[in-house]
């Protein structure tokens, strides 16, 4: 756990559906900070493009930090201690750490950084974050790059949606009686941030596992 003196200050939230949304929650610089740490993650465990456990393939392409990484292939969705060429996962960022525990509070760390990368076109369908084991812990989401158009739903499937643009830098806090909610991604706007030099979204997504 970092001393709070050393944690970044986050601005005042605003409440959306029982998500926690901390718009432009760290800057510019911090941001290109942050790219710069991913690139280390990337380079130590590329990106793949999973597969659905139907056969199809996903258009967001990821990779992981930390414990534990989320794969999807026909064998379904989990997280698993390697990646899937063999490697072992990289360590999370402390940059990303130091977000984690300024949005949470939390003294536990997160196992997993999920790493998601919108190219054009990319998006990713309704679902709820449920392959973790306890739903207490909440799950951190940061958003880099090109603005997303991210869809909420609530807890149950086919209920109401509303949708909001994430912009480079804001951070949401999926928790407590909404951390079960249908989320997604409907589109992006691609090369609507200077940030990625050829254009494209990053996503990390902060959650304890097991
Ligand atoms: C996710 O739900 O895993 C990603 C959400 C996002 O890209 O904003
Ligand atoms: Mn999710």
């Amino acid at each position: 756990m970092q001393k709070s003196d050393e944690l970044p200050a986050l601005p005042a939230p605003q409440a959306i559906r029982g998500f926690r949304l901390y718009e432009a929650a760290f800057d510019r610089a911090g941001q290109a900070a942050l790219v710069e740490d991913l690139r280390g993650v990337i380079a130590a465990a590329p990106l793949f493009s999973p597969e659905t456990r139907f056969g199809r393939k996903m258009s967001v392409r990821m990779t992981s930090a930390g414990r534990f990484g989320w794969v999807s292939d026909r064998r379904g969705y989990r997280y698993e201690a390697r990646h899937p060429a063999g490697g072992e996962w990289p360590p999370i960022p402390a940059r990303v750490l130091a977000l984690w525990h300024a949005a949470t509070g939390l003294a536990r760390e997160p196992d997993c950084c999920l790493l998601n990368f919108y190219g054009e076109g990319a998006r990713m369908g309704l679902h709820q974050d449920r392959d973790e084991a306890d739903f207490r812990w909440p799950v951190v989401s940061i958003s880099l790059g090109d603005r997303a158009l991210f869809r909420i739903g609530t807890t149950e499937r086919g209920g109401p949606t509303q949708s909001l643009w994430l912009t480079s830098g804001d951070l949401l806090v999926m928790g407590d009686a909404a951390r079960l909610v249908h989320h997604g991604v409907d589109r992006i706007d691609f090369g609507s941030s200077p940030l990625l030099p050829r254009g494209g979204r990053i996503n990390l997504t902060l959650r304890v596992v097991d």
